[in-house]
């Protein structure tokens, strides 16, 4: 009798997860090309034991009711608002991320935006690439000085760590928001130093958003925030685009109440509208965060080392419902 369990992965992930998933259990991939379709998700999630997910899956009370018996769902994601937890939970399925192996990948990705937006590379690509470029000019695609600049962090756990630590090679002061402020001591460790939401947006140059997205931070960042950004600051955003209502950083950008903005996130993903893609002080970028070949393999390793724990009757490492 085939003993081993059932796991349904949503998409070909990485060898490093993909081997161990495989050496122990029978596993089913939904799709090596493009995403699932919702009908094509409810359908293969039955009778499976586990769940491997991506964030582009909404994993909700129809999925979980397609199949009574899943006994787990692994995120491959340090996110997990694509997964309707309290429902999870209701029903005893342990919810389990992908923490810390993207921390420094998200960081660089936010960096690279920033400087990107700054020093206005994308454009500078264009124009060359365009063969525009017929001399040197003194005033030829001008950008804003990174260096000795102030840099606010919105979200101060792993990630906006790593991208203020970053900051210090810049010779940047830094200034935080988070829901918990840091001890004295550790703020000082950090080099930083705690503003409420609206002193930062008034005070930084460069704001770069790490929050995760709940029904409390959904468009964290709309009009009135916008407005109280300086006209030469930036704001960038890796995190999750609902962070940001979309309509008006818009209308933030055309306007320029603020001087640009680098975006690897979107409200509706892989939606980006045409009224952003014509503007040229917006970086854009499809969700790359966590995507070098190190960390997407790491996290494949931690999304199939929480999945095996469970299955093995074991906690998993990373539980996101207690
Ligand atoms: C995450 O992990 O939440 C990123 O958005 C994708 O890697």
């Amino acid at each position: 009798m085939n003993t081993r369990p059932k796991v349904f992965v949503t998409r070909e992930l990485l060898p490093k997860g993909m081997d161990m998933l495989r050496k122990s259990c029978d596993v089913t991939v939904g799709s090596t090309e493009g995403s699932l379709s919702r009908s094509e998700l409810l359908q293969s999630v039955k009778g499976q034991d586990a769940l491997v997910a991506t964030l582009t899956e909404q994993i909700d009370e129809e999925v979980m009711n397609a199949n009574p018996n899943l006994k787990v769902i692994s995120n491959y994601a340090v996110g997990y608002d694509n997964i309707d937890i309290a429902a999870a939970t209701r029903r005893g399925i342990p919810v389990t991320n992908t923490p810390g192996v993207l921390t420094d990948a998200t960081a660089d990705m936010a960096w690279a935006l920033l400087m990107n937006a700054a020093r206005r590379v994308t454009e500078a690509d264009q124009y060359t690439r365009a063969g525009k470029w017929s001399e040197w000019s003194p005033t030829l695609l001008l950008g804003k000085e990174v260096t000795g600049s102030t840099l606010g962090v919105i979200g101060f756990g792993r990630i906006g760590r790593a991208v203020a630590r970053r900051a210090k090679g810049f010779d940047m002061k830094v200034v935080y928001y988070s829901r918990t402020r840091l001890g004295k001591a550790e703020e000082q460790e950090w080099g930083v130093s705690y503003r409420p939401l609206d002193a930062l947006l008034q005070e930084a140059d460069f704001i770069s958003l790490h929050a995760p997205l709940t029904d409390e931070t959904r468009h964290l960042i709309g009009r009135e925030q916008l407005r109280l950004m300086k006209p030469s600051a930036f704001l960038i955003n890796t995190a999750r685009g609902a962070l940001v209502d979309e309509r008006a950083l818009t209308e933030a950008l055309r306007e320029k109440w603020i001087a640009g903005a680098g975006l690897d996130v979107f409200e509706r993903e892989p939606h980006v509208t045409e009224e952003l893609k014509r503007l040229d002080n917006v970086v854009l970028a499809p969700h790359l965060g966590s995507a070098t070949w190190e960390t997407r393999n790491e996290m494949a390793r931690l999304a199939a080392e929480n999945t095996l724990a469970v299955l093995r009757g074991e906690r998993p490492p990373h539980l996101v419902n207690e």
